[in-house]
């Protein structure tokens, strides 16, 4: 790779023929554009795209965030994961029709002022919505960028990415500053793909880049290995009551803070030990079982834990006496309550049971 700044016409000309008709890219509010990429962060295209019609349709202003209930939020949030990027976004909301007169801020340190906003974000939203000369660089734009000029350097470190940026943003044409931040994103996501051989064929960077001229696209981007998640053990309960199930609220702290959880204890518990646990709380059981035969054991992966769980269904006599819990019908657990995806997958195993 001679010069970077070559990149720029035949990406930008790619990306105009070929983008992908996504329904953040209908036009540039940069209230739509921020939800977009503030759901994109941690979550496929394709898995992103229901989620978020139905997000701008229930919350098509910023304004209309701004005033939302939480249950609301979190339901329409449910099953996209990371809750304190649905807990942010009204944050900014609020803080935008508060310190902002409801516009969104132009100018980028602004926009990096605002709660959970980093600077990939305030790079993609000034950038895409205002035509700023500020790069967005995710995973996607670090591998095309180490291709390209075959560079070794660890991606996860923050002082390559933030050099990264910088030399990127040097590059930025003086019209169309926008599409070149989707421009490299693009190429990223639909050519120079993670996961297998990129389609250097169908590039249109293919002679200017490094890594495809010597065959070398495998061995880059550089990425060190990242600590093994840790492993907690936990035991999860379906506590039907009549056609009710227990519910609790999680602690205001760590992973999945004040969302709703099917009750659990640390720790593998047997039969014995749950219905001790739960006798204490007031709770006469008349029956327990594993959820499907053979099998109570169900794990569910976070970024950095993972759940061990071992589930059991209990039938109970009577509602308890412990304060945290409340009960509630299925119809309440499909229509109005967030319940993260570790419990619903929980939750499910009750139907295949019964
Ligand atoms: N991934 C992150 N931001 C994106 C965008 N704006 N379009 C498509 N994929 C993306
Ligand atoms: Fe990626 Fe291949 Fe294009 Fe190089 S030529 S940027 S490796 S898709």
């Amino acid at each position: 790779m001679e010069k970077l700044e070559e990149i720029v016409a035949p990406l930008l000309d790619w990306y105009r023929a070929n983008n992908r008709r996504l329904p953040w890219r209908e036009n540039r509010d940069p209230y739509r554009v921020w939800v977009s990429e503030i759901m994109l962060q941690q979550t496929r295209v394709e898995a992103v795209i229901p989620y978020y019609e139905r997000f701008m349709e229930r919350f098509p202003t910023i304004a209309a965030l701004a005033v939302c209930e939480d249950e609301e939020l979190f339901k329409l949030w449910e099953g996209l994961g990371y809750y304190s990027r649905a807990r942010n976004l009204k944050k900014v909301a609020q803080v935008i029709c508060e310190r902002h007169q409801g516009q969104f801020p132009e100018e980028y340190e602004e926009i990096l002022a605002l709660p959970g906003i980093g600077a990939y974000t305030a790079g993609a939203v000034s950038s895409i919505a205002f035509e700023k000369a500020k790069a967005a660089v995710d995973g996607n734009v670090l591998r095309v960028v180490t291709r390209l000029t075959q560079d070794s350097h660890d991606i996860m470190d923050a002082k390559f990415r933030n050099q990264v940026t910088a030399e990127l943003e040097t590059i930025y044409p003086a019209e169309g500053r926008g599409d070149f931040t989707q421009s490299l994103m693009e190429l990223g996501a639909v050519v120079c793909v993670p996961n297998g051989e990129p389609k250097c064929e169908g590039c249109p960077l293919r002679r200017l880049c490094g890594a495809c001229s010597s065959g070398t696209q495998l061995q880059y981007p550089i990425k060190k290995k990242k600590a093994e998640r840790r492993i907690e053990q936990k035991t999860v309960l379906i506590l039907k009551y009549q056609d009710k199930t227990a519910l609790r609220k999680r602690e205001n702290k760590g992973i999945l803070s004040g969302m709703w959880e099917l009750p659990n204890i640390d720790g593998s518990l047997n039969e014995q030990q749950v219905v001790q646990w739960l006798t204490k709380k007031g709770l006469n059981v008349s029956k327990i079982k594993p959820p499907v035969s053979g099998k109570k054991q169900l794990k569910h992966i976070f970024t950095h834990i993972e759940w061990h769980m071992t589930c059991w269904i209990v039938t109970c006599e009577n509602e308890g006496s412990d304060q945290e819990l409340i009960w509630v019908t299925d119809a309440q657990l499909e229509s109005e309550i967030a319940l993260p995806t570790a419990f619903r997958k929980v939750y499910q195993l009750f139907f295949y049971s019964s």
